[in-house]
């Protein structure tokens, strides 16, 4: 049986839409105060207004994580109201379709400033509280693309890289502590994601239907982290099979995704 979350208090980044909100509510049902964190305040008002109706509360905090002092002002207010954080979930994030040709400095600058040093940001915030109050539990939501890089999300996937790179850090470095690192690998997930993805090419692209699962689905195996921590969750398990595939016989994947690009960008 999983940890009890009755009681906890979690920060949700991105809650405002998708995996986010979806997990947001989901801890929400599970008795979990919850701290719902992006720059949408309505949207952010809208996922409060429905955790109300389940019976619970729910802090919500407009900001935008790609700011160290924003983050740090939250996580602080977070401690000062519920006096602890037990769980982070860093979720907040978005994509870019561009080669990497296409891709200017300012892009990488503006990519890497939301998913990877929000985390960062975020992680550096609660630690000293989580250290002081002998646990906790850091959630990183990272991506099949963090695994292996797909063509024309080259800086996208970068992000996701570097967020795995100083969660296994963390992880080893936390041993001995009561403090988890947990890292999340969710594949095409029906959100949001791909409406507000910055395009910078001329085409089209439709993520794989095959390959994908409802924020439902991802925010589900993230709780059960939540309650059973472990360092990998793959909701989609098939996933496992690029991942593999990908560590032993690269060339194989390039061939697959050499044609499956040329059939899927318009
Ligand atoms: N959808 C997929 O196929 C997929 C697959 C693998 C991994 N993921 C990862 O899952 C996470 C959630 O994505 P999703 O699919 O749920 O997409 P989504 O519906 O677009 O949600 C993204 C969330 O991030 C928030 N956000 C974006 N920039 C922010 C900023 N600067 N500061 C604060 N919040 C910010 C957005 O809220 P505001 O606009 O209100 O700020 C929104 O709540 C992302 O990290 C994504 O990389 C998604």
């Amino acid at each position: 049986m999983g940890k009890n979350l009755e009681g906890c208090v979690a920060i949700v980044t991105g809650a405002s839409s998708g995996i986010g909100r979806e997990t947001a509510l989901l801890l929400a049902k599970k008795g979990v105060k919850v701290a719902l964190v992006s720059r949408r305040e309505d949207r952010l008002k809208d996922v409060s207004r429905e955790i109300n109706e389940l019976g619970a509360s729910a802090l919500i905090m407009p900001m935008d994580v790609s700011d160290q002092s924003q983050v740090e002002r939250m996580v602080e207010r977070i401690v000062e109201q519920f006096g602890r954080v037990d769980i982070l979930v860093n979720n907040a994030g978005f994509g870019q379709f561009a080669s990497i040709e296409e891709t200017s400095t300012g892009d990488l600058h503006e990519i890497f400033g939301v998913n990877f040093m929000g985390t960062f940001y975020a992680i550096k915030a609660v630690l000293p509280h989580m250290r002081k109050q002998g646990n906790g539990h850091i959630i990183n939501i990272s991506s099949v693309a963090g695994k292996r890089g797909f063509p024309f999300t080259g800086a996208y996937c970068a992000t996701k890289f570097a967020m795995n790179a100083i969660s296994e850090a963390l992880r080893i470095e936390l041993s001995g502590t009561k403090i988890k690192v947990s890292l999340v690998y969710p594949v095409t997930t029906k959100t949001e994601f791909f409406d507000v993805l910055k395009n910078k090419t001329e085409q089209r692209f439709q993520p794989p239907e095959m390959f994908s699962q409802s924020a439902y689905q991802v925010a589900r195996a993230i709780v059960k982290c939540a309650e059973n921590p472990s360092p990998e969750v793959l909701p989609f398990p098939l996933a496992r099979f690029l991942i593999v595939i990908n560590a032993i016989a690269p060339g194989v994947l390039d061939y697959i995704l050499r044609r499956y690009y040329k059939s899927k960008i318009k």
